[in-house]
């Protein structure tokens, strides 16, 4: 590296070609910049090395009588990627190419700014278990022409195999970030997850509409957070539709009902108890900012997120969905079960319209936070995605937060969880009456989670406060399907239930790729309002309990504390 600054430092004065290229596109954008290499081995968001790497291709300055600026300034929001530089794509256990090429076709048009068309009329989104006949005909009809363009122009970017790898492309490290190659871009787990899946089903949703000459055509929901809505829907389900798919775990055909818990409770009443649990806390008991529920920051030069970044409902309900549904017979659970794969289930955006469908609902409920993120490395976010005219369209994340706007709306229906905060027990827990057999937390970690972990964690103040339990350090296999639960001074050696106030939160991850094979992050789990359902009084410390259910021998946690939230 060129000559050192201060410490390990190094400021270099270069071109980013993420620039260059945007320029191009009437993006005003500053085209000449500084920046900071740091060797500093703490930097929590991972965004130094691939910078080096930047730096690398560019002009390389000592720099000796700069002032160091502020590295926030060089924050930048995620930008689209290049088509035509899109590689192959990786495959979670291996990181080997797939062998799928999931590619979108290249343009040679040049790339137009979406603008909204007017909305003279509101598309309405309806349950897919109550969609009526015409509807249901509507939608199969839609498919079969959607299908049809993959055999008569595989091409052509509206066909279903081309819509299906737009996730491949987006999920699976196909596209690098602009300005950044090698670096993968990817739409999970971080505040981008609800915009870039919005846009995507916009798109999807238009394109079927205009495969049949019907404006007003809206996409179903799967309205699993409903106990009439958690099976799979029955549309999906008919062998002889356009909406089946074979890849899918046989023995979640309906009547099994969706465990958004990812338990192995099989009675359906304690089910359906937890699922409406599950969807309580992550859409209001586990959240007291806008990050917990969308996600944490993701920014251009960003290492790909970790789980743990991911918003509550992303990393809840939003995996769950994808686990239960994927094929146990393939071997990486394909479709549903696997990010590369997703796209190929027709489920797919029944499932995601409801998750969007989340996003509707958590931006409605009263709270004590703001509900928006004013970042504009949030806001200026941008995807591209091919319309219903097949042109090659850029949209940014702040355009897409209100729904209504993008000419759609979800019917109404009974939403149970919105009051499901559990019940307090009738005599409050002593954390002292719990303890025993509780280690302190430096005889435990790390640990890894082969059986329950119960550990005494004191708290940084007494009483009720607005606190975070951050587990630290968690090292997965990224290649394997992950999953625990958190529990806060629950009476039992073995917590086997959620819907109850002890539970704080759970950890789940789908296989995915990371460059050493080994996932490291760290989950945050707001409790505020478990204190208030467990009557913490005045209590100084608390057991916490953390249950290993799917593979617990990969999981690896390096430690566990509270800490006041800073907002
Ligand atoms: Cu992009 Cu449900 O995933």
């Amino acid at each position: 590296m060129a000559s050192s600054l201060i410490a390990s430092c190094t400021v270099l004065s270069t071109t980013n070609p993420r620039h260059r290229i945007a320029s191009t596109n009437n993006i005003a954008r500053r085209s000449r910049r500084f920046h900071v290499s740091c060797n500093a081995a703490d930097d929590k968001e991972g965004r130094v090395d691939r910078r080096n790497m930047l730096l690398g291709l560019g002009g390389l300055y000592g720099a000796t009588n700069l002032i160091l600026p502020d590295l926030n300034a060089y924050a930048d929001p995620i930008q689209p990627p290049e088509f035509k530089s899109c590689g192959a794509a990786h495959e979670f256990k291996t990181g080997d190419p797939l062998d799928v090429n999931c590619c979108p076709p290249v343009s040679i048009a040049d790339i137009v700014d979406y603008k909204l068309p007017t909305v003279t009329k509101l598309r309405r989104r309806q349950p897919a278990h109550r969609l009526s006949q015409s509807n249901i005909a509507k939608y199969e009809e839609a498919m079969r022409l959607m299908r049809e363009l993959d055999v008569t122009d595989p091409d052509d970017p509206r066909g279903f195999t081309q819509q299906a790898n737009i996730h491949c492309a987006y999920c699976n490290g196909a596209h690098d970030q602009l300005g950044f190659p090698g670096l993968d871009l990817s739409v999970h787990y971080s505040w981008i997850f609800f915009p870039f899946h919005r846009w995507y089903l916009y798109f999807y949703e238009r394109i079927l509409g205009s495969l049949i000459g019907d404006p007003d055509f809206a996409l179903p929901f799967w309205n699993w957070d409903n106990p009439k809505g958690m099976q799979l829907p029955a549309i999906f389900d008919n062998p002889d539709s356009p909406l089946y798919d074979a890849n899918r775990n046989q023995d979640h055909r309906p009547p099994a009902i969706a465990n958004l818990a990812r338990s192995d409770i099989t009675d359906p009443v304690q089910t359906i108890s937890e699922n409406l649990a599950v969807m309580y806390n992550e859409m209001i008991g586990g959240v007291n900012s806008a990050t917990d529920f969308m996600g944490q920051p993701y920014k251009a030069g960003d290492e790909v997120p970790e789980t743990g970044m991911g918003g509550t409902s992303e990393r809840g309900s939003h995996i769950s969905i994808h686990a239960w549904v994927g094929d146990p017979r393939n071997q990486y659970n394909e479709d549903l079960g696997n990010f590369y794969s997703a796209g190929r289930d027709t489920a797919f955006y029944a499932h995601h319209s409801n998750v969007d469908r989340m996003w509707t609902i958590w931006q409605k409920i009263k709270s004590d936070y703001p509900k928006t993120i004013s970042d504009t490395d949030y806001l200026n976010a941008s995807f591209l995605f091919y319309d219903e005219n097949k042109r090659l369209v850029r949209v940014a994340a702040g355009d897409c937060t209100d729904n209504t706007a993008l000419g759609y709306e979800y019917e109404k229906v009974d939403i149970p969880w919105l009051n499901y905060r559990p019940l307090k027990n009738a005599e409050p827990v002593k954390t002292k009456d719990i303890a025993r057999g509780a280690l302190g937390s430096e005889k435990v970690f790390p640990v890894s989670l082969t059986k329950t972990v119960r550990v005494l964690v004191p708290k940084p103040s007494k009483g009720n406060a607005d606190d975070l339990l951050v587990l630290e350090g968690i090292q997965t296999d990224s290649t394997k399907p992950v999953k625990f639960d958190v529990f806060v001074n629950d009476e039992a050696d073995e917590p086997n239930e959620l819907d109850k106030p002890e539970y704080a939160g759970t950890y789940a991850q789908l296989p995915h790729r990371v460059h050493s094979g080994k996932g490291k992050g760290s989950l945050r789990l707001i409790l505020k309002e478990l204190y208030e359902n467990i009557d913490i009084g005045d209590q100084d410390s608390v057991v916490v309990t953390i249950v290993p259910r799917i593979n617990g021998k990969d999981v690896t946690i390096g430690g566990v504390k509270i800490v006041p939230a800073q907002r």
